[in-house]
């Protein structure tokens, strides 16, 4: 090996480290070639249909012995949660949508540690497009302010986007149309922890039937990302006791201190 190749090496090492650093977990590539390359002997490739990606060129249509240079994309969680709420589009997969104002998406930091995961949008939500901005809202708000993190460090979904009318729980049917998005959301920001808020968020990730109550408090997993199941803010209000509210503090507590735990 030359000294060129391995002083490349390193370069390229340093480079991919720094972009884990920053969040980018996926990297679009396509192959550039030499200019002595003849365009008679080239044929375009797409290397990526994404539109974040934007990486249409020509490759020889022959071998690959032409290529002198690759242009490399970064696509980091911001990028995929732009894809995924394209994706959803102007959503009709289920009958939720003929109730709704506006698609309550997600919000939050895409490089958040820290995701809570909802039901679905209440009033507030559906008017306004935004997640937790009712009265429950104002008391996840404190739940987060009392673990010492801000409502923008941290990243908010439901497991369904629309409204569902009366503030049911959402349907079975209306969960599968809608929970392949929060699971999209969850792997593009890839959170060190998840706190699970109430039962249908926590039955939906975890796949389980077992109540709220018995896995309260209790570490889970989904997909190898340690998951905090803890009581929904709006319970909290209906059930504003002192017990209630110090279980609710030891989960968030453990939540925050699970996402400083050395990787
Ligand atoms: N309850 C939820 O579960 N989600 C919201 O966004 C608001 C209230």
């Amino acid at each position: 090996m030359t000294q060129d190749s391995d002083a490349g090496r390193a370069a390229l090492g340093e480079w991919l480290r720094y972009l884990g650093e920053i969040g980018v977990r996926e990297l679009r590539i396509a192959a550039i070639p030499d200019k002595s390359a003849s365009r008679a002997t080239m044929e375009p490739v797409t290397a990526n249909p994404s539109p974040s990606a934007a990486v249409e060129q020509p490759v020889p249509a022959t071998g690959r012995s032409n290529v002198t240079l690759v242009n490399a994309i970064a696509v980091g969680p911001a990028d995929r949660l732009r894809q995924v709420r394209a994706d959803l589009g102007e959503c009709t997969r289920c009958k939720l949508h003929r109730g709704r104002s506006k698609i309550v998406f997600g919000v939050g930091n895409p490089l958040a540690h820290l995701m809570f995961v909802g039901e679905g949008p209440g009033a507030e939500e559906d008017l306004r497009g935004e997640p937790f901005v009712g009265r429950a809202g104002k008391k996840l708000d404190d739940m987060i302010g009392a673990i010492g993190l801000k409502r923008a460090d941290v990243y908010i979904a439901n497991v369904v986007k629309c409204r569902p009318p009366n503030n049911r729980d959402p349907d079975v049917d209306e969960i599968a149309a809608c929970s392949p998005f929060l699971l999209e959301q969850i792997a593009a920001i890839r959170p060190r922890v998840i706190v699970t808020l109430g039962a249908p968020a926590t039955r939906t990730l975890l796949q389980t039937s077992i109540g709220i109550t018995k896995l309260r408090g209790v570490w889970q997993s989904f997909r190898g990302i340690p998951v905090m199941p803890t009581f929904h803010p709006a319970y909290l209000l209906r059930a504003y006791t002192k017990e209630n509210r110090a279980l609710v503090w030891d989960d968030l507590k453990a939540a925050k201190a699970r996402t400083e735990e050395v990787p």
